[in-house]
């Protein structure tokens, strides 16, 4: 599904269409280092601003949200394949380099950042594996403290990343995944968005499913 149709995006200027197309194909080239998480960055871009429009974002910060979810993971590329894409447990150091990425993807973004004002598209990319519950990273950060935008990300995240399919173990049904975010609400995952994305599951299973099909296709 077009992502025009799935939220209705729009192109507020040039600028922040030429922005969102880079976002997108640095989101594939990141996701192109792994076969499991094809497709995983727009995923989480389309996600995102949906749950991002049901809290009552506008269009135009939705909009952002959706290109912060494109470069999620960015700093995944300074991150070396055999850590990345190792199918064993990752050691206590392995994992330690693997939480460097949202604090070098914020690095990454930075000129972008300057580009488009404070709009907090580094914040949201810093930001994404925090946990409600102030357990996560880099930061540690608890609660309303972690920006919204990377409070929505952390959902969409887990989310798509719960629907593929690992070394470790098969891609879990929608209906699975989405009882999983909502026993994490309070705990992983701010329990407003929790709700925003429940209100919204069947869109977004519907989207999901359309990604998968495509998949098959090609
Ligand atoms: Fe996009
Ligand atoms: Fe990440």
């Amino acid at each position: 599904m077009k992502l025009e149709e799935m939220c209705g995006f729009q192109v507020v200027d040039a600028v922040r269409l030429t922005i969102h197309v880079f976002a997108e194909s640095l989101g594939n080239a990141i996701d192109a280092k792994d076969h499991c998480t094809r497709s995983h960055s727009e995923e989480v871009a389309v996600v995102s601003q949906a749950i991002g429009q049901q809290v009552g974002l506008s269009a135009s910060q939705a909009d952002i949200l959706h290109i912060a979810g494109h470069l999620h993971d960015i700093g995944k590329i300074g991150i070396s394949d055999a850590i990345l894409k190792k199918s064993g447990p990752l050691t206590d150091a392995e994992y330690k380099v693997i939480k460097t990425h949202p604090q070098m993807g914020a690095e990454i973004i930075g000129p972008l950042t300057t580009l488009m004002g404070n709009d907090g598209i580094a914040k949201m990319v810093l930001h994404h594996h925090e946990r409600y519950d102030g357990t996560g990273y880099p930061h540690g950060l608890r609660g309303t403290r972690i920006p919204l935008g990377a409070r929505i990300i952390a959902v969409a995240d887990s989310l798509s990343a719960m629907l593929q399919t690992r070394p470790y173990r098969p891609a879990m049904d929608f209906g699975k995944a989405a009882d999983e975010v909502a026993r994490c609400a309070g705990t992983q995952f701010d329990p407003r968005i929790v709700e925003a994305f429940l209100d919204i599951q069947d869109t977004i299973k519907g989207y999901i499913d359309s990604m998968r099909d495509l998949k098959v296709a090609v």
